[in-house]
């Protein structure tokens, strides 16, 4: 059987066009934007690109979107006051921090000033305990961007072993949950897992999060298995390769995610959609301004 690969790039493309239509449906009876305020804090140039390709979707499929670009200086308080200004305008639905923060900045306490329902990165820990209970409202961007690609191989996931290379609350911990809840057995590795190669050889399914480049080499790979790819690292030769060695992994598995066009626009199209679902939200609430809690 030969390897399928899961085109990111074409299934994102095809979510922002259907956000695209429901957005021209908004508008034309009447209502606003969705509306979205990026904050980039310093200069750290991967952030930089990544907020600048977020910036970009928003405008192609209509939405508000602002960018608060702030000095590598800024302090906690200064954050702070931006969210709540953030938080209380009603052009904007989602605003999302992006990570890194500098070392003066408590990143947890900026998350969790950040209302609930405007929290399109998923990351308060009210909407990650919502995702560990299975009723889950907004969803980490990159892990939902991975269950949509896992939906569209038609391929059963419940009772498969899946493991998760890497326990970062961005990726591998929700998306453990997000395994979990479609009834996989699911193991998280890390860098104190003992030996990690035997672990992953039962795997069904992996997703690899660990950010070194070519990291999982093809003869850790169960024959048919669905390999997950979030690493985006620079190889020696400059050009852009995932966490799993393309090349020999490939041979053995029955669908792989490329590096680019992989995993990374999915986790923008994820964006777009929990922007659209928190305007959703908050046309549909009376009193959203108490506590962001639906
Ligand atoms: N830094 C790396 N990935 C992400 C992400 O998905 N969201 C935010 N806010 N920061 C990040």
């Amino acid at each position: 059987m030969s390897v399928q690969i899961l085109d990111g790039k074409s299934i994102a493309a095809d979510i922002r066009a259907v956000i695209k239509n429901r957005v021209a449906v908004l508008r034309s009876a009447g209502g606003r934007p969705p509306g979205l305020a990026v904050i980039l804090v310093g200069e750290n140039p991967a952030s930089q690109i990544y907020v600048r390709s977020k910036s970009s979707a928003c405008a192609e499929v209509g939405f508000h979107s602002e960018m608060h670009t702030l000095p590598t200086t800024t302090s906690q308080s200064e954050l702070i006051d931006l969210i709540d200004r953030l938080n209380a305008d009603a052009r904007i639905d989602g605003i999302l921090v992006q990570l890194p923060l500098p070392n003066q900045v408590n990143e947890e306490a900026v998350i969790e000033r950040i209302l609930p329902t405007k929290d399109v990165d998923g990351f308060h820990p009210y909407n990650i305990g919502r995702l560990a209970l299975r009723m889950p409202l907004l969803r980490p961007c990159t892990p939902k961007g991975v269950m949509t690609m896992l939906e569209r191989t038609g391929q059963p996931l419940a009772g498969l072993d899946a493991v998760v290379i890497g326990q970062s609350n961005i990726v591998g911990r929700p998306m453990a949950l997000e395994l979990l809840a479609a009834r996989c057995t699911v193991t998280i590795c890390h860098s104190r897992t003992k030996d990690l190669a035997e672990k992953v050889r039962g795997a069904d399914l992996l997703v690899a999060a660990v950010g070194r480049a070519r990291f999982v080499p093809g003869d850790w790979i169960k024959k048919g298995a669905i390999l997950i790819d979030v690493g985006i690292n620079r190889g020696e030769d400059g050009k852009l390769v995932g966490d799993i060695d393309f090349a020999t992994c490939s041979v053995r598995a029955s669908w792989i995610t490329p590096v680019p066009g992989g995993v990374g626009p999915m986790t923008i199209a994820s964006l777009l959609e929990n922007t659209l679902q928190a305007a959703e939200l908050h046309a549909n609430m009376s009193v959203w301004e108490t506590d962001g809690k639906p």
